[in-house]
Parts: C-alpha cells; structure tokens; sequence
C-alpha cells in the first residue's frame, strides 16, 4: 500500500443530546466536514481548546464511535465497513492514550498485568514470552522495574502515564491517537512525556495522531498540524510555519500563548474574548466570527463560510488571511 495509513474525508460526528433537548431534536454538532491524512511513521498535531471536537475525532478514526457523515479509510480500507470478525486484528494495530492515565487505568492491576493485558486478548506474544516483553517495555518507557508490582495509586501521575503508554504498545500497534496525553500532568513533568512520545514515535515508525490544546506540546512532536475551531479544521500544514507565522486569527490567538526561548521580539499575548462556540447552535458565515480580532473582518465573514485555502505553506479557512 503506497496511499496513508489513515485518510479522514468529510468527517462529521453529531451527538444527540438527552433529556427535553433530545426530544427538540437537538445536536451536538461536535465535529463539521474534517479531512486529514496520516501518512506511516508520520506525526500528526490536533490542537484547539476544549470542545473543539479533537477527542471526538480521536475516538472515531479508532472506530471507538460511530460516524454521522463521511469517511474514515484505514490502510486503505472503509473504517466502518470492516466485518466485527475482522476487529480485533485491527484493535491491535491501532491504540489510544489517554488524557487521565489514572481514569484509564484498572485500580486493582499491578503495572505488570496492565501491560500484559493486551498481549493476551490479542495473544500477541506467547504466555511465555511475557514477562520479558513486559520488563522491556516497562524500560522503553523510562520505568523502572519495581513499576511491574505497583498498583496504579502508587505511582505518580508520569510513571501512571508512562504505564498508559506501555499498555498502548503492548501489541507493537502501528498508529496510536494521544489525546492530551500530558494536560492532567504537572508542568514539570509535562516536557518529559512529551519527549517519549517523540522518541517512541521515531524509534518505532509510529503513526501517531497528537491531540493536544495548545502549540507548545506539538512543536516537539509533530512535522504537521491541524487547527480545530468549532468542529472544522482552521488552519493545517507545517507546525514549525503555524508557530513561525500563523494564518488563521485563531491559530495567531493560539501561537501567542507558546513560550519562546529564543529573544526574538514578538507581539504579545492575544486573549480571547467571548464565549467559546455552541455546538447545539451553529451559526452562518464564518464559526470564529464573534471573537475575531482580524482587522479586515466584514459581512462576508458573517454571510460565507469559509473554505480552507492555500496561503504560503498552510491550508487556512478565514476569508482575510493573506
Ligand atoms: N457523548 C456526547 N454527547 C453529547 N455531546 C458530546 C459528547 N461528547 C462530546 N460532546 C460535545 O461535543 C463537542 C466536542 O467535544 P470533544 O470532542 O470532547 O472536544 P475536545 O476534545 O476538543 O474538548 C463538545 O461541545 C462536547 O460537549
Ligand atoms: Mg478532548
């Protein structure tokens, strides 16, 4: 197969909502018409703040939910069209890690065992081969041995990251989706996890899809970035010219909140104003509207919506960004 490992087209993921809302027949319209490629080996950025529809989109392209609209290939075959008897060779090759390790780990499994488990449901290494395979992967992410005996509330928020991401390549996967894998870390220990996902992720030729809220946790990782607002994609190419200059007003609003360590001069932080969108409540014209700074934004950005469009290196959706 020479075409990407994962190709997202149209991509759209509607939630119903519960209780007098669901009877008006409203929707959570959590991701709008997004379209992405991952190439094998390659690292993928998805940033935007919270409800922007990154973990929506993280979860479908592992088939973990369904699609309302769209496609989803994976190694060149439809997602949703594979036969359940076909899943679980699939659920082998791609993993997730998850924001919360603590949430996502079984509070009664030593580290051993929560390794081990995905060796055995897939019987992906034999029982004998295990404890070895366990006590190396456990190494490969920066654990040591002792981990193997500890239950999750024994170790701290990094080591119970760095166990979550040992349990994801328990089946030596082939693409794994990260959804702020360091958000519920302390920030001082945030640029250590970061720097093992990247070293994983080019040591092993992974395909990984980095979700992450702002620019800074991508920059390290990732060649390529996409921009979530509202559900779409904003502003998408390298993530080394969204940090060097960033099109889409919303990706500006972003890159200024990135620390820099270089003294190069640069304009200062860009707070956003007004609410974050609704999802329930979609509105015309262009979803970054009302807490646009652009100083060329006029009727149009409330009349069309815009398209994503080449500008320089980036693909960008604002009708003014030049
Ligand atoms: N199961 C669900 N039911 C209804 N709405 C949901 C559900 N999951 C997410 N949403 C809504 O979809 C939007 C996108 O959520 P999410 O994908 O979690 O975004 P993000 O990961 O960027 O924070 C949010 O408005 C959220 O409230
Ligand atoms: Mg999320």
């Amino acid at each position: 197969m020479t075409g990407p490992l994962l190709a997202v087209r149209d991509l759209a993921v509607h939630y119903r909502l519960h209780g007098p809302l669901r009877r008006a027949g409203m929707l959570a319209r959590a991701v709008n018409g997004v379209s992405f490629d991952v190439a094998r080996g390659e690292a993928l950025g998805l940033v935007g703040e919270s409800g922007s529809g990154k973990s929506t989109v993280g979860r479908t392209v592992l088939r973990l939910q369904p699609a309302t609209a769209g496609e989803v290939l994976y190694d060149g075959r439809d997602l949703f069209a594979i036969p359940r008897a076909e899943l679980r060779a699939l659920r082998r090759r791609m993993q997730m890690v998850f924001q919360d390790p603590g949430g996502a780990l079984d509070p009664r499994m030593t580290g051993r065992e929560a390794v081990a488990e995905g060796m055995i449901v897939h019987r992906h290494v034999p029982a004998a081969g295990i404890p070895e395979r366990v006590a190396a992967l456990l190494a490969e992410v920066g654990l040591d041995p002792g981990a193997a005996d500890r239950l999750p509330h024994e170790l701290s928020g990094g080591q119970r990251q760095r166990l979550g991401i040992a349990r994801a390549l328990a089946t030596d996967p082939e693409f794994l989706v990260c959804d702020e894998p360091v958000s519920a870390l302390d920030v001082s220990i945030r640029a250590q996890v970061v720097v093992l996902l990247s070293d994983l992720q080019r040591r092993r030729g992974l395909a990984l899809l980095l979700i992450a809220h702002d620019l800074a946790v991508v920059r390290q990782v990732t060649a390529r970035t996409a921009v979530m607002y509202a559900g779409r994609i904003v502003e998408t190419g390298p993530t080394e010219a969204l940090l060097a200059g960033p099109r889409h007003p919303y990706t500006q609003a972003l890159r200024s909140a990135v620390p820099v360590p270089d003294p190069a001069p640069r304009p200062g932080r860009i707070v956003l104003a007004g609410e974050p969108p609704d999802p329930t409540a979609p509105a015309a014209g262009c979803p970054f509207r009302p807490r646009c700074l652009h100083p060329a934004r006029d009727a149009r950005c409330a009349s069309d919506r815009p398209a994503l469009r080449p500008v320089g290196p980036v693909l960008v959706a604002c009708h003014h960004a030049t």
